[in-house]
Protein backbone atom coordinates (compact mmCIF):
# COMPACT_ATOMS: atom_id res chain seq x y z
CA UNK A 1 0.00 0.00 0.00
CA UNK A 2 1.16 3.70 -1.14
CA UNK A 3 2.54 6.40 2.03
CA UNK A 4 3.99 8.65 2.74
CA UNK A 5 5.74 8.67 5.93
CA UNK A 6 7.52 11.18 8.14
CA UNK A 7 10.71 10.39 9.83
CA UNK A 8 12.52 12.82 12.21
CA UNK A 9 15.90 13.48 12.94
CA UNK A 10 16.50 10.73 10.30
CA UNK A 11 19.98 12.16 10.00
CA UNK A 12 21.13 11.24 13.62
CA UNK A 13 22.40 8.05 14.73
CA UNK A 14 19.08 5.74 15.60
CA UNK A 15 17.03 7.71 12.78
CA UNK A 16 19.65 6.94 9.94
CA UNK A 17 19.31 3.47 10.00
CA UNK A 18 15.04 3.45 10.80
CA UNK A 19 15.80 5.39 7.25
CA UNK A 20 17.79 3.15 5.54
CA UNK A 21 15.71 0.10 6.49
CA UNK A 22 12.20 1.67 5.89
CA UNK A 23 13.91 3.29 2.21
CA UNK A 24 14.77 0.01 0.86
CA UNK A 25 12.58 -2.26 2.38
CA UNK A 26 9.22 -0.53 1.52
CA UNK A 27 9.57 0.79 -1.93
CA UNK A 28 6.10 1.92 -2.13
CA UNK A 29 6.59 4.69 0.68
CA UNK A 30 7.47 7.96 0.60
CA UNK A 31 10.22 8.39 3.57
CA UNK A 32 10.63 11.92 4.15
CA UNK A 33 13.40 12.89 6.39
CA UNK A 34 12.92 16.03 8.02
CA UNK A 35 16.13 17.24 10.40
CA UNK A 36 17.20 20.38 11.32
CA UNK A 37 20.95 19.38 11.31
CA UNK A 38 22.39 20.19 14.76
CA UNK A 39 25.74 18.82 15.29
CA UNK A 40 24.21 15.54 15.80
CA UNK A 41 22.59 15.20 11.98
CA UNK A 42 25.01 13.87 9.59
CA UNK A 43 23.83 13.63 5.65
CA UNK A 44 26.23 11.43 5.20
CA UNK A 45 24.91 9.11 7.20
CA UNK A 46 22.34 8.48 4.28
CA UNK A 47 25.00 9.16 1.30
CA UNK A 48 23.82 5.39 0.46
CA UNK A 49 20.32 6.42 -0.17
CA UNK A 50 19.64 9.88 -0.60
CA UNK A 51 19.45 9.38 -4.64
CA UNK A 52 16.65 7.42 -4.26
CA UNK A 53 12.94 8.09 -5.79
CA UNK A 54 10.92 6.90 -2.76
CA UNK A 55 12.94 8.99 -0.50
CA UNK A 56 13.00 13.33 0.17
CA UNK A 57 14.95 15.58 3.03
CA UNK A 58 13.18 18.39 4.67
CA UNK A 59 15.32 20.74 6.39
CA UNK A 60 13.28 21.35 9.42
CA UNK A 61 13.43 23.16 12.89
CA UNK A 62 10.68 20.87 14.45
CA UNK A 63 10.84 23.84 17.52
CA UNK A 64 8.97 26.30 14.26
CA UNK A 65 5.83 25.80 14.54
CA UNK A 66 5.06 27.14 10.99
CA UNK A 67 7.64 24.99 9.16
CA UNK A 68 5.93 21.85 10.66
CA UNK A 69 2.48 22.84 9.38
CA UNK A 70 3.94 23.84 6.20
CA UNK A 71 5.91 19.98 5.87
CA UNK A 72 2.69 18.43 6.70
CA UNK A 73 0.13 20.54 4.38
CA UNK A 74 2.73 19.72 1.47
CA UNK A 75 3.25 16.05 2.25
CA UNK A 76 -0.33 15.02 3.41
CA UNK A 77 1.28 11.96 5.86
CA UNK A 78 -0.23 9.16 6.67
CA UNK A 79 2.28 8.45 9.24
CA UNK A 80 5.06 10.03 11.75
CA UNK A 81 7.83 8.23 13.10
CA UNK A 82 8.93 11.04 16.14
CA UNK A 83 12.88 10.63 16.57
CA UNK A 84 14.33 13.93 16.62
CA UNK A 85 15.70 14.95 19.78
CA UNK A 86 18.44 16.58 21.74
CA UNK A 87 19.29 12.89 23.24
CA UNK A 88 22.79 13.49 25.45
CA UNK A 89 22.53 13.66 28.63
CA UNK A 90 25.78 15.28 29.42
CA UNK A 91 24.36 18.33 27.27
CA UNK A 92 21.44 18.53 29.44
CA UNK A 93 22.95 18.73 32.55
CA UNK A 94 25.06 22.08 30.94
CA UNK A 95 22.37 23.36 28.42
CA UNK A 96 18.82 22.26 29.06
CA UNK A 97 17.05 24.70 27.48
CA UNK A 98 17.44 23.26 24.17
CA UNK A 99 16.13 20.38 25.36
CA UNK A 100 12.97 21.67 26.34
CA UNK A 101 12.45 23.28 22.90
CA UNK A 102 13.18 20.24 20.92
CA UNK A 103 12.10 17.56 22.97
CA UNK A 104 8.85 18.87 24.49
CA UNK A 105 7.69 21.84 22.06
CA UNK A 106 8.91 20.43 18.79
CA UNK A 107 6.91 17.06 19.94
CA UNK A 108 3.84 19.30 20.77
CA UNK A 109 4.00 21.14 17.08
CA UNK A 110 3.96 17.72 15.41
CA UNK A 111 1.42 16.84 17.36
CA UNK A 112 -1.11 19.58 16.63
CA UNK A 113 0.06 19.10 12.77
CA UNK A 114 -1.14 15.59 12.94
CA UNK A 115 -4.22 17.04 14.38
CA UNK A 116 -4.98 19.21 11.78
CA UNK A 117 -4.38 17.06 8.97
CA UNK A 118 -5.98 13.48 10.41
CA UNK A 119 -8.69 14.91 13.27
CA UNK A 120 -11.50 13.86 10.62
CA UNK A 121 -10.12 10.74 9.35
CA UNK A 122 -7.57 9.27 11.54
CA UNK A 123 -7.98 5.79 10.74
CA UNK A 124 -5.10 4.04 9.19
CA UNK A 125 -3.20 6.96 10.71
CA UNK A 126 -0.08 6.82 12.98
CA UNK A 127 2.05 8.93 15.28
CA UNK A 128 4.80 6.77 16.42
CA UNK A 129 6.97 8.61 19.43
CA UNK A 130 10.52 7.19 20.07
CA UNK A 131 11.28 7.43 23.54
CA UNK A 132 13.98 6.25 26.09
CA UNK A 133 13.89 3.89 29.08
CA UNK A 134 15.90 6.96 30.91
CA UNK A 135 11.96 8.15 31.51
CA UNK A 136 11.73 5.36 34.62
CA UNK A 137 14.22 6.56 36.32
CA UNK A 138 17.05 4.92 38.26
CA UNK A 139 16.87 0.70 39.50
CA UNK A 140 18.37 -0.80 42.28
CA UNK A 141 20.32 -4.02 42.08
CA UNK A 142 16.95 -5.56 41.71
CA UNK A 143 14.38 -5.54 39.12
CA UNK A 144 13.26 -4.27 35.32
CA UNK A 145 11.33 -1.30 33.59
CA UNK A 146 7.94 -2.66 32.16
CA UNK A 147 5.72 -0.67 30.26
CA UNK A 148 3.39 -0.06 34.12
CA UNK A 149 6.77 1.39 35.66
CA UNK A 150 5.86 4.37 37.06
CA UNK A 151 7.67 7.34 35.34
CA UNK A 152 10.60 9.19 37.51
CA UNK A 153 12.74 11.18 34.94
CA UNK A 154 16.16 12.33 37.19
CA UNK A 155 17.73 14.36 34.14
CA UNK A 156 16.90 17.40 32.32
CA UNK A 157 16.91 14.84 28.63
CA UNK A 158 14.98 11.97 30.73
CA UNK A 159 12.19 14.49 32.16
CA UNK A 160 11.75 16.44 28.43
CA UNK A 161 11.74 13.05 26.84
CA UNK A 162 8.87 12.15 29.75
CA UNK A 163 6.95 15.15 28.96
CA UNK A 164 6.82 14.02 26.04
CA UNK A 165 5.76 10.70 25.95
CA UNK A 166 2.54 12.30 28.32
CA UNK A 167 1.67 14.52 25.66
CA UNK A 168 1.62 11.77 23.35
CA UNK A 169 -0.53 9.80 25.72
CA UNK A 170 -2.99 12.64 26.52
CA UNK A 171 -3.02 13.62 22.45
CA UNK A 172 -4.22 10.53 21.79
CA UNK A 173 -6.58 9.99 24.78
CA UNK A 174 -8.18 13.39 24.42
CA UNK A 175 -8.51 14.08 20.69
CA UNK A 176 -7.65 10.52 19.46
CA UNK A 177 -4.94 10.79 17.79
CA UNK A 178 -3.84 7.24 16.55
CA UNK A 179 -0.23 6.66 18.81
CA UNK A 180 2.02 4.35 20.06
CA UNK A 181 5.13 5.39 22.16
CA UNK A 182 8.10 2.94 22.09
CA UNK A 183 10.55 3.26 24.97
CA UNK A 184 14.41 2.23 24.42
CA UNK A 185 17.53 0.62 26.50
CA UNK A 186 21.26 2.53 25.29
CA UNK A 187 22.06 1.39 21.70
CA UNK A 188 25.28 1.62 20.39
CA UNK A 189 26.75 0.52 16.62
CA UNK A 190 27.69 2.07 13.20
CA UNK A 191 27.30 6.61 12.77
CA UNK A 192 26.64 7.25 16.66
CA UNK A 193 28.27 10.52 17.34
CA UNK A 194 31.58 10.12 19.18
CA UNK A 195 30.58 11.82 22.16
CA UNK A 196 28.24 8.88 23.69
CA UNK A 197 30.70 6.09 25.49
CA UNK A 198 30.74 3.45 23.11
CA UNK A 199 32.33 5.42 19.86
CA UNK A 200 34.23 8.05 22.03
CA UNK A 201 35.76 5.15 23.66
CA UNK A 202 36.76 3.61 20.31
CA UNK A 203 38.32 6.99 19.12
CA UNK A 204 40.38 7.85 22.16
CA UNK A 205 41.65 3.59 22.11
CA UNK A 206 42.70 4.48 18.64
CA UNK A 207 44.52 8.00 19.61
CA UNK A 208 45.49 6.65 22.39
CA UNK A 209 44.42 8.95 24.42
CA UNK A 210 42.56 8.40 28.10
CA UNK A 211 39.54 6.76 28.17
CA UNK A 212 36.86 8.84 30.88
CA UNK A 213 35.27 6.41 32.94
CA UNK A 214 33.15 8.41 35.02
CA UNK A 215 32.91 7.69 38.88
CA UNK A 216 33.64 4.43 39.88
CA UNK A 217 32.35 2.85 36.43
CA UNK A 218 29.76 0.60 38.24
CA UNK A 219 26.74 2.16 36.23
CA UNK A 220 25.04 -0.55 34.58
CA UNK A 221 23.39 -0.10 30.84
CA UNK A 222 21.40 -2.44 29.38
CA UNK A 223 22.79 -1.85 25.73
CA UNK A 224 20.87 -2.74 22.12
CA UNK A 225 22.38 -3.12 18.83
CA UNK A 226 21.17 -0.25 16.65
CA UNK A 227 19.86 -2.41 13.88
CA UNK A 228 17.89 -4.34 16.53
CA UNK A 229 16.09 -1.13 17.56
CA UNK A 230 15.12 -0.45 13.68
CA UNK A 231 13.88 -3.70 13.36
CA UNK A 232 11.59 -3.15 16.12
CA UNK A 233 9.94 0.03 15.01
CA UNK A 234 9.36 -1.25 11.89
CA UNK A 235 7.51 -4.13 13.74
CA UNK A 236 5.74 -1.82 15.89
CA UNK A 237 5.30 1.19 13.32
CA UNK A 238 3.28 -2.04 11.43
CA UNK A 239 1.70 -4.09 13.50
CA UNK A 240 1.72 -1.81 17.37
CA UNK A 241 -2.07 -1.18 18.71
CA UNK A 242 -3.53 1.86 19.15
CA UNK A 243 -2.59 3.70 22.33
CA UNK A 244 0.13 0.81 23.51
CA UNK A 245 3.69 1.42 24.46
CA UNK A 246 6.82 -1.09 24.15
CA UNK A 247 9.63 -1.65 26.05
CA UNK A 248 12.79 -2.28 23.85
CA UNK A 249 15.78 -3.68 25.23
CA UNK A 250 18.87 -6.10 24.64
CA UNK A 251 18.77 -8.10 28.04
CA UNK A 252 22.51 -7.24 27.83
CA UNK A 253 23.45 -5.49 31.11
CA UNK A 254 27.10 -4.15 31.57
CA UNK A 255 28.87 -2.37 33.86
CA UNK A 256 30.32 0.69 32.17
CA UNK A 257 33.60 -0.71 33.66
CA UNK A 258 33.23 -4.38 31.92
CA UNK A 259 31.60 -2.83 28.93
CA UNK A 260 35.26 -0.69 28.67
CA UNK A 261 37.14 -3.79 29.40
CA UNK A 262 35.47 -5.82 26.83
CA UNK A 263 35.78 -2.79 24.02
CA UNK A 264 39.81 -2.19 25.01
CA UNK A 265 40.12 -5.97 24.35
CA UNK A 266 38.70 -5.84 20.66
CA UNK A 267 40.51 -3.06 20.27
CA UNK A 268 43.73 -4.48 20.91
CA UNK A 269 42.83 -7.21 18.72
CA UNK A 270 41.77 -4.99 16.06
CA UNK A 271 45.05 -2.98 15.79
CA UNK A 272 47.34 -5.55 16.27
CA UNK A 273 48.56 -4.27 19.63
CA UNK A 274 49.57 -6.36 22.99
CA UNK A 275 47.00 -7.41 24.90
CA UNK A 276 46.16 -4.92 28.10
CA UNK A 277 47.34 -1.96 25.99
CA UNK A 278 44.24 -0.08 25.35
CA UNK A 279 43.59 -0.73 29.32
CA UNK A 280 45.93 1.02 30.35
CA UNK A 281 44.37 4.12 29.11
CA UNK A 282 41.48 3.74 31.12
CA UNK A 283 41.20 6.85 33.74
CA UNK A 284 38.31 7.61 36.11
CA UNK A 285 37.26 11.23 36.24
CA UNK A 286 34.54 13.06 38.14
CA UNK A 287 31.01 11.55 38.01
CA UNK A 288 28.28 12.68 35.86
CA UNK A 289 25.72 15.03 38.41
CA UNK A 290 22.30 12.76 39.34
CA UNK A 291 24.44 9.89 37.59
CA UNK A 292 21.50 6.80 36.76
CA UNK A 293 22.95 4.01 38.50
CA UNK A 294 21.10 1.23 36.69
CA UNK A 295 18.79 0.59 33.59
CA UNK A 296 17.16 -2.67 32.62
CA UNK A 297 14.19 -3.20 30.56
CA UNK A 298 11.88 -6.27 30.20
CA UNK A 299 10.83 -6.41 26.58
CA UNK A 300 8.69 -9.07 27.01
CA UNK A 301 5.78 -7.91 25.73
CA UNK A 302 7.35 -6.74 22.68
CA UNK A 303 8.72 -10.34 21.94
CA UNK A 304 5.24 -12.12 23.14
CA UNK A 305 2.93 -9.80 21.65
CA UNK A 306 4.60 -8.95 18.22
CA UNK A 307 7.76 -11.86 17.98
CA UNK A 308 10.47 -9.33 18.05
CA UNK A 309 14.07 -10.69 19.32
CA UNK A 310 17.16 -8.92 19.07
CA UNK A 311 20.06 -10.42 16.84
CA UNK A 312 24.06 -10.06 17.55
CA UNK A 313 25.39 -11.01 20.73
CA UNK A 314 26.85 -8.29 22.51
CA UNK A 315 30.44 -9.13 21.84
CA UNK A 316 29.50 -9.38 18.03
CA UNK A 317 27.82 -6.35 17.97
CA UNK A 318 31.12 -4.54 19.33
CA UNK A 319 33.17 -6.04 17.07
CA UNK A 320 31.24 -4.65 14.01
CA UNK A 321 30.92 -2.02 15.84
CA UNK A 322 34.96 -1.48 16.37
CA UNK A 323 35.32 -2.77 12.47
CA UNK A 324 33.25 0.05 11.06
CA UNK A 325 34.71 2.70 13.24
CA UNK A 326 38.35 1.72 11.78
CA UNK A 327 36.95 1.18 8.27
CA UNK A 328 34.72 5.50 8.16
CA UNK A 329 37.75 7.00 9.64
CA UNK A 330 37.30 9.72 7.41
CA UNK A 331 33.56 9.76 8.53
CA UNK A 332 34.82 10.18 11.73
CA UNK A 333 37.29 12.97 10.95
CA UNK A 334 34.49 15.16 9.13
CA UNK A 335 32.42 14.75 12.31
CA UNK A 336 34.74 15.75 14.38
CA UNK A 337 35.95 18.75 12.19
CA UNK A 338 32.24 19.70 11.48
CA UNK A 339 33.06 19.48 7.84
CA UNK A 340 29.58 17.47 7.12
CA UNK A 341 27.78 21.00 7.08
CA UNK A 342 29.82 22.07 4.23
CA UNK A 343 28.98 18.14 2.83
CA UNK A 344 25.36 19.21 3.34
CA UNK A 345 25.80 22.63 1.37
CA UNK A 346 27.49 20.79 -1.71
CA UNK A 347 24.68 18.25 -1.81
CA UNK A 348 21.57 19.92 -1.12
CA UNK A 349 22.58 23.12 -3.22
CA UNK A 350 19.90 24.61 -4.72
CA UNK A 351 17.25 21.38 -3.79
P1 LIG B 1 20.97 11.79 17.80
O1 LIG B 1 21.33 12.91 18.72
O2 LIG B 1 22.06 10.99 17.15
O3 LIG B 1 20.07 12.36 16.59
C1 LIG B 1 19.05 13.29 16.79
C2 LIG B 1 18.65 13.88 15.45
O4 LIG B 1 17.61 14.84 15.68
C3 LIG B 1 19.80 14.62 14.74
O5 LIG B 1 19.83 14.25 13.38
C4 LIG B 1 19.43 16.09 14.92
O6 LIG B 1 19.90 16.92 13.85
C5 LIG B 1 17.91 16.02 14.95
N1 LIG B 1 17.33 17.19 15.65
C6 LIG B 1 17.69 17.68 16.86
N2 LIG B 1 16.95 18.77 17.14
C7 LIG B 1 16.10 18.95 16.10
C8 LIG B 1 15.07 19.90 15.80
N3 LIG B 1 14.80 20.92 16.64
N4 LIG B 1 14.37 19.77 14.65
C9 LIG B 1 14.64 18.75 13.79
N5 LIG B 1 15.61 17.84 14.01
C10 LIG B 1 16.33 17.93 15.15
O7 LIG B 1 19.97 10.89 18.62
P2 LIG B 1 19.76 9.30 18.59
O8 LIG B 1 20.68 8.68 19.54
O9 LIG B 1 19.72 8.84 17.18
O10 LIG B 1 18.29 9.22 19.21
C11 LIG B 1 17.13 9.31 18.38
C12 LIG B 1 15.89 9.19 19.24
O11 LIG B 1 15.90 7.95 19.95
C13 LIG B 1 15.76 10.29 20.31
O12 LIG B 1 14.40 10.66 20.39
C14 LIG B 1 16.22 9.61 21.58
O13 LIG B 1 15.59 10.17 22.71
C15 LIG B 1 15.75 8.18 21.33
N6 LIG B 1 16.54 7.14 22.02
C16 LIG B 1 17.89 7.11 21.89
C17 LIG B 1 18.61 6.09 22.52
C18 LIG B 1 20.12 5.99 22.37
O14 LIG B 1 20.73 5.14 23.03
N7 LIG B 1 20.76 6.77 21.53
C19 LIG B 1 17.95 5.12 23.27
C20 LIG B 1 16.55 5.19 23.38
C21 LIG B 1 15.87 6.21 22.74
P1 LIG C 1 25.99 7.75 27.41
O1 LIG C 1 26.56 7.10 26.20
O2 LIG C 1 26.15 9.24 27.57
O3 LIG C 1 24.47 7.31 27.54
P2 LIG C 1 23.39 7.54 28.75
O4 LIG C 1 23.94 8.51 29.71
O5 LIG C 1 22.21 8.07 28.00
O6 LIG C 1 23.17 6.17 29.35
O7 LIG C 1 26.68 7.07 28.67
C1 LIG C 1 26.57 5.69 28.93
C2 LIG C 1 27.18 5.42 30.29
O8 LIG C 1 28.58 5.69 30.23
C3 LIG C 1 26.63 6.33 31.38
O9 LIG C 1 26.56 5.57 32.59
C4 LIG C 1 27.67 7.43 31.52
C5 LIG C 1 28.97 6.69 31.17
N1 LIG C 1 30.02 7.50 30.51
C6 LIG C 1 31.33 7.45 30.98
O10 LIG C 1 31.65 6.75 31.97
N2 LIG C 1 32.29 8.17 30.32
C7 LIG C 1 31.99 8.95 29.24
O11 LIG C 1 32.91 9.62 28.69
C8 LIG C 1 30.64 8.98 28.77
C9 LIG C 1 30.26 9.83 27.56
C10 LIG C 1 29.68 8.23 29.42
Amino acid sequence: MKKTILITGGAGFIGSHVVRRFVNKYPEYLVVNADKLTYAGNLENLADIDKKENYAFEKTDIVDKQSVFDLFRKYNFDGVIHLAAESHVDRSITSPDEFVFTNIIGTVNLLNASLELWKNAPEGKLFYHISTDEVFGSLGAEGYFTEVTAYDPKSPYSASKASSDHLVRAYNHTFGIPAVISNCSNNYGPNQFPEKLIPLAINNIKNSKPIPVYGKGENIRDWLYVEDHASAIDLIFHRGNNGETYNIGGNNEWKNIDLIILLCKIMDTKLGRQDGTSERLITYVKDRPGHDARYAIDSSKLQGELGWSPIPEFAVGLEKTVEWYLANTGWLERVLSGDYGRYYEKMYAGR
